[in-house]
């Protein structure tokens, strides 16, 4: 099939891979959606089930997006295309779905920017839900620190595989796990953090009240172990395509998916015990780390130097993920019309920026532009989480345990049978039936209204 230049660039070592892939986990996903999901869906409980998919569905479908990736060593709709042209539709569907991701992923960044530069001026706060909103609803300024994100992005892609996103990753992730570490203690340190300690680590069955409750909270954990571990859109595809052949994708799939969980808890710990140490409520939503923490923050000694890490420490995850998601269609176009790295990240990243600021205005001026109900923004993750990532989840398994098939893919995971793989049978189960089977009921659920 195509010819793979030499050029194509790849991770210098295991653990440059390993970083890398735990950065594109490690994000917005992790920091801003996981405490605020765990908040509104009981805490414990909505933790225990999400654990329980990350063993499931994470690490199965972690080792089988890189496995396809390191065996073709092309992008994802490269991938499939060399695999079986039949197949081509499920590549296509995640790079349009990595394209959707970052035009309003790079919003939330740009919202993060916004927040240091506030504690780096010691912008008042007093009334934080008031500054939030206000900002969120202004028209320029959301544009501008989407754009100031979206450029750096597409900064560190230029830089390459090794030198751009492995160098990244390399610094920020150790960073940000240090961070999490010290934020998580002082946290948990607060006087009054023992109820949050409670709620997020002893269930509470109190809060199912219903089966759709509980319905409820197993569509947003299976959800967001998607979204967390960037799959069922090629961006492991991606970086898989990168790993020289040597490599233990069994051992680097479990390291990844694990290191994203404990990001994860480490977030809950650094936000929980704090927002009840303070008197306020988990359940604020997707508002819960620009409007309840600042509170927490400014009523907290030293909170502004606190409140600042917290911030570089949530754009560092972001924009080790946003690098992630532009590398997947930055490295279809240059596989598919050898375009250079340079022209194809930049013009991408125009593309995606401007196409950004529709979802960066939704919030303002443009908020009455809706479909359904739903605002530009909400449509754009609607497409992407809710119906993009699950669709090509499910097709890759199914591709995976029925059209490759599992010998196949073994042999690559195995790197020809050198390397023992003990759960293969359990993989091809997971595979060809029970993920399929789990994704399809999230698939349908999230269409059943829920009010
Ligand atoms: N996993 C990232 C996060 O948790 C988001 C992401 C999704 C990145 C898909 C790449 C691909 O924020």
């Amino acid at each position: 099939m195509k010819q793979v230049s030499e050029k194509r660039g790849g991770f210098t070592s295991s653990m440059g891979f390993i970083l890398a892939a735990t950065g594109s986990a490690v994000g917005l996903g992790n920091l801003w959606k996981f405490p605020y999901l765990a908040g509104k869906n009981g805490g414990a409980i909505f933790l225990f089930i999400y654990l329980a998919f990350i063993f499931i569905l994470g690490i199965p479908i972690t080792l089988g997006e890189m496995a396809i990736g390191r065996n073709t060593k092309l992008n994802p709709i490269g991938a499939y295309q060399k695999l079986n042209k039949k197949y081509t539709f499920i590549g296509i569907s995640g790079v349009a779905c990595a394209f959707i991701i970052l035009c309003y992923y790079s919003v939330i960044g740009g919202w993060v920017l916004k927040y240091i530069a506030s504690y780096i001026t010691n912008a008042t706060m007093d009334d934080a839900s008031a500054y939030f909103q206000n900002f969120i609803q202004s028209s320029a300024e959301p544009v501008v620190w989407h754009l100031l994100f979206m450029a750096m992005t597409c900064l560190i892609v230029v830089g390459g595989v090794s030198q751009g996103i492995e160098k990244a990753s390399k610094i920020m992730l150790p960073l940000l796990f240090f961070f999490i570490v010290v934020l998580a203690i002082r946290a948990i340190f607060l006087p009054g953090s023992a109820e949050g300690i409670k709620y997020f680590l002893i269930p509470n069955f109190a809060a199912i009240n219903s089966f759709s409750d509980f319905a409820n909270i197993l569509l947003a954990a299976m959800g967001q172990v998607f979204f967390s571990l960037s799959l069922g859109m090629g961006a492991m595809i991606t970086y898989g395509s990168y790993l020289q052949k040597g490599a233990n994708l069994q051992k680097d799939s479990t390291i990844i998916a694990s290191l994203d969980s404990l990001f994860a808890i480490l977030a809950g710990f650094a936000i929980l015990p704090a927002v009840f140490a303070f008197g306020y409520e988990p359940t604020a939503g997707p508002g819960l780390i620009f409007e309840t923490l600042p509170k927490v923050f400014e009523s907290m000694p030293f909170g502004g130097v606190f409140g600042f890490i917290f911030f570089v420490l949530v754009f560092f995850a972001a924009i080790t993920s946003s690098v992630s998601l532009l590398e997947v269609v930055t490295s279809f176009c240059i596989d598919n019309f050898k375009m250079k790295r340079i022209t194809a990240s930049i013009l991408l990243s125009v593309i995606m920026g401007v196409i950004g600021i529709f979802a960066a205005l939704s919030f303002g001026p443009l908020s009455n532009v809706q479909l359904f109900g739903n605002t530009i923004f909400d449509v754009m993750s609607f497409i992407s989480d809710k119906l993009l990532m699950p669709f090509g989840a499910f097709f890759m398994c199914i591709f995976i345990g029925h059209v490759w098939g599992v010998d196949a893919i073994s042999d690559e995971i195995t790197n020809q049978n050198t390397i023992a793989f003990k759960w293969r049978k359990l993989f091809g189960i997971i595979m060809k039936y029970i993920a399929p089977a789990i994704i399809f009921i999230i698939f349908i659920t999230s269409f059943i209204p829920t009010k």
